[in-house]
């Protein structure tokens, strides 16, 4: 069967553009408009992108009506059940799951570059004490592009390689001492015998005053959760990872600009804005007059950790994060858990209501997944960072994948439809 063609024609001239396919592996085609402003003076326009490839990628795919959602071509769930955080790291990074050769190497350099530069953590101190640990990350990793001047060649693939490792070893010392700062503790160095997650855990709960055993439970079902996160096509700060790497800027700086983006409640933000829902719903009682709010276009109210722009069907990540919760809970003696049992009348109720059926809402990612962070004892202003420590796996494949492609990226620069004043000679100051 040959593949349709498409173009683009002014119905008043007969002018017609053809739009060249761009096919790739899975899903559907791109229709190339690069050529439409030139030959018709005319924009496409969709600010949201809900219909815009901005790029063509091998990392991520996403199939939104059936809930399908491959690293590399490798099932999630099936990473989540067998894989591991570092692992996955790999692949995305590489595109093909490492060798036990490869692996190790991988996982050994990762090790060597937790630690943060000693002065990085004097910018701490300039945050006050109740600064949001985002704001804290974002400045903090923004800050890192002023220590490395050995590697910033963007072109050379080992200094790619070396921005990639670090980028990925530090986030979670980073994230650990905002935790720290938030809280006035000391710093808690990386222990490099120690797994990705374990370390993490040990960053953020360990103190010098006495010895801190990580939970096996608990540091597994953080890895079963960056596994998760670890990537997501071209979301939110991904794009932003991707726009404002296609100037050439310093990586680092790029990465600050992809946990900025992270930041928002309608993205990264929501896993936080979950847990505050729950707290201000309170009691299963209050969900019907809550939903009443929710459905009620004036109030501004969203069910948060609902709906997704590309899911229509549900988010295979939460359906995996639900289950996590019921184990993890069960390891703590949490069972019973008052939020969890919200969170599934929640969803209970969503999934039988007309107003989330019509608008094909279900659970995303960030809907269970603050859940199981509370209950390994992580606050409710560290899930976002959580988050972030995760995606930069992701961010940084992106980025890398942009960078290294033949001759270098595009600088990214949308147009618009110009809605202000016309044109309009300048009044003096006495005449208006
Ligand atoms: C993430 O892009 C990614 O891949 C992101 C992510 C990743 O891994 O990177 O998956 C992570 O960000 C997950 C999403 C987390 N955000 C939330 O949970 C916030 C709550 N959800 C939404 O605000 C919303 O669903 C979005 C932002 C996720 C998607 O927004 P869209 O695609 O722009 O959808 P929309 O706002 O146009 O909504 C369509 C309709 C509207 O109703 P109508 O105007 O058609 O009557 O659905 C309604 C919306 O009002 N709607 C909701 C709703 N989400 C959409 N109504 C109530 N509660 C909600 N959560």
């Amino acid at each position: 069967m040959t593949s349709p063609t498409y173009s683009l024609v002014n119905d008043q001239t007969g002018e017609k553009v053809a739009l060249p396919l761009v096919q790739g592996t899975l899903g559907p085609a791109g229709a190339d408009v690069g050529k439409v402003y030139d030959k018709l003076d005319l924009f496409t326009y969709d600010p949201g992108f809900t219909s815009t490839c901005s790029c063509k990628s091998a990392i991520t795919f996403i199939d939104g009506d059936k809930g399908v959602l491959l690293y590399r071509g490798y099932p999630v769930d099936q990473l989540a059940a067998h894989s591991s955080f570092i692992e996955v790291a790999y692949l995305i990074l590489h595109g093909e799951l490492p060798g036990k050769a490869a692996l190790e190497e991988f996982e050994t350099s990762i090790r060597k570059h937790t630690m943060i530069n000693e002065s990085l953590k004097r910018f701490f101190d300039g945050f006050n004490y109740d600064a949001h640990p985002m704001a804290m990350l974002t400045g903090v990793v923004g800050s890192l592009s002023a220590f490395y001047h050995d590697t910033t060649n963007n072109r050379d693939p080992k200094h790619r390689e070396i921005f990639a490792h670090r980028m990925i070893a530090k986030i979670p010392t980073i994230a650990a001492a905002a935790f720290k700062r938030f809280f006035g503790q000391p710093f808690m160095y990386p222990q490099n015998h120690l797994d990705y997650c374990s370390n993490l855990l040990h960053m953020m709960f360990a103190v010098p005053a006495e010895p801190y055993h990580v939970d096996p439970v608990a540091a597994k079902a953080l890895d079963i959760l960056f596994i998760l996160h670890a990537d997501h096509e071209q979301n939110a700060s991904t794009s932003t990872v991707r726009l404002a790497g296609s100037t050439g800027c310093n990586p680092y700086a790029a990465i600050a600009a992809g946990i900025a983006a992270l930041w928002g409640p309608a993205h990264g933000g929501a896993n936080e804005a979950v847990l505050k829902m729950l707290g201000e719903i309170g009691t299963v009682k209050n969900v019907p007059s809550f939903m009443a709010k929710v459905k009620d276009k004036n109030s501004g109210v969203r069910l948060m950790g609902f709906g997704h722009r590309v899911y229509k069907n549900f988010d295979p990540r939460a359906t995996i994060i639900r289950e996590q919760c019921h184990k993890v809970l069960k390891h703590l003696g949490k069972e019973g858990d008052p939020q969890l049992e919200l969170a599934l009348e929640l969803e209970n109720i969503a999934l039988s209501d007309d107003y989330f059926k019509e608008r094909k809402l279900y659970p995303n990612v960030d809907f269970y997944s603050g859940i199981i962070y509370k209950a390994l004892g992580i606050p409710v202003n560290m899930f976002t960072p959580m988050f972030a420590i995760a995606r930069t796996v992701g961010w940084v494949a992106h980025w890398t994948e942009m960078v290294a492609e033949q001759g270098g990226p595009r600088i990214g620069r949308p147009r618009q439809v110009y809605v202000g004043a016309p044109v309009r000679e300048y009044k003096a100051l006495g005449a208006r």
